[in-house]
């Protein structure tokens, strides 16, 4: 139980880090209100938070980008904190339709906190993204590494960073969490909610798990001429529900001590494409079939944290590591 619960808004709360963050923030005595246009999330999400929580889901089915609608609900309710979830999040999507994703992530963010200000909300947790760094050299990746996002996605999650500090500076009561998430993979324990398996996947894990069933004969791996000891990319994958218990902790932060915070939510450990088919491999008992193509255009060699701000800041540490994330996925993908 946090020390001082609230009632929190939490928008794209039936996408898969929103969901799972749902039942984290349940879980720790918070009242939750999810906001969701299901765009990209299942119908029955809520439904299948009910039974994981044994009360009712309360669901605000509105879109971001609707500005009165969005007013209308924050003077409908009485908020404490709004954790912002709600965005595309597709790389490529996002180099063909740059329009939609400032309308989305940039507007759509300016919308939230208008209704935040008008109504007296001031705290806000914002889902942003290690693509802030785009092709950063040095690691591990510290939140003071020069942000210089290569991507459109990138791009729309730094204005966010910038507007959130910008609306800091002008009202000293508006209090932000920034967390830059790296890979999440993996599912909650019971099978109910993880990646939307219904989509066609472009991450790493969800193509493995295609794999796994047979849906894909093998792996594409791009690239294995880079700097690293396999030749295969480096990436930092954190569990959701690391992920998700993060929220917690900065929302406490917030609420509780009124400290905004910058951070980086990874694991500290990188993990090379080679080393994730193996781990999936051993989950299943038998090695999974891959192939070698070039490199994937963009992609950086190496990308891992630095976590001592986390822990520093918000008591931040990730539990668990690639053979949970792994092991999960598979028992959500396969129920
Ligand atoms: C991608 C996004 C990033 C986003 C993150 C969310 C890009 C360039 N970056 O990160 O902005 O925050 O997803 O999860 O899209 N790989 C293969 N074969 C595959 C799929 C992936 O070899 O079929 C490799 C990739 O080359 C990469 C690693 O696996 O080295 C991870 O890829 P992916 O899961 O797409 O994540 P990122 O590219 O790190």
């Amino acid at each position: 139980m946090t020390d001082m619960p609230g009632h929190i808004l939490l928008t794209g709360g039936a996408g898969f880090i929103g969901s799972h963050t749902y039942v984290a923030l349940c879980e720790a005595g918070h009242e939750v209100t999810i906001l969701d246009n299901f765009q990209n999330a299942q119908r029955d999400v809520p439904a299948r938070l009910s039974r994981l929580t044994g009360r009712d889901t309360p669901v605000l089915d509105i879109d971001i980008s609707d500005a009165a609608a969005v007013r209308a609900a924050f003077r409908a309710h009485d908020f404490d904190a709004v954790v912002h979830f709600a965005a595309l999040k597709s790389v490529p999507d996002s180099e063909a339709n740059p329009v939609e994703y400032y309308r989305i992530n940039c507007s759509g963010l300016v919308n939230i906190t208008h209704a935040m200000r008008e109504t007296g909300v001031n705290a806000m947790v914002f889902s942003s993204s290690a693509a802030v760094y785009g092709a950063a050299r040095h690691m591990p990746l510290t939140e003071d590494t020069p942000t210089a996002p290569t991507s459109t996605y990138g791009a729309t999650k730094l204005f966010g960073e910038d507007f959130l500090a910008r609306i800091a500076r002008a009202h000293p009561d508006f209090r932000t969490g920034i967390l830059r998430y790296f890979n999440p993979v993996g599912a909650h324990g019971s099978g109910l909610i993880g990646e939307d398996p219904s989509q066609v996947p472009g991450n790493l894990v969800p193509v493995i798990a295609r794999v796994a069933r047979g849906e894909i004969a093998q792996l594409t791996i791009f690239g294995d001429d880079y700097p690293t000891p396999d030749g295969t990319c480096i990436r930092d994958y954190i569990h959701v529900l690391d992920l998700a218990q993060g929220h917690v902790l900065s929302l406490d932060a917030l609420l509780n001590r009124g400290e905004s915070h910058l951070v980086n939510l990874g694991t500290g450990r990188g993990s090379s494409v080679l080393e994730v088919l193996g781990a999936y491999g051993d989950v299943l008992g038998r090695e999974l079939p891959h192939r070698i193509v070039g490199r994937r255009p963009g992609d950086p060699p190496v990308s891992y944290a630095e976590t001592a701000r986390a822990r520093d800041v918000l008591g931040f540490e990730a539990r668990y590591g690639l053979r949970e994330m792994c092991a999960s996925n598979w028992a959500f993908f396969n129920r």
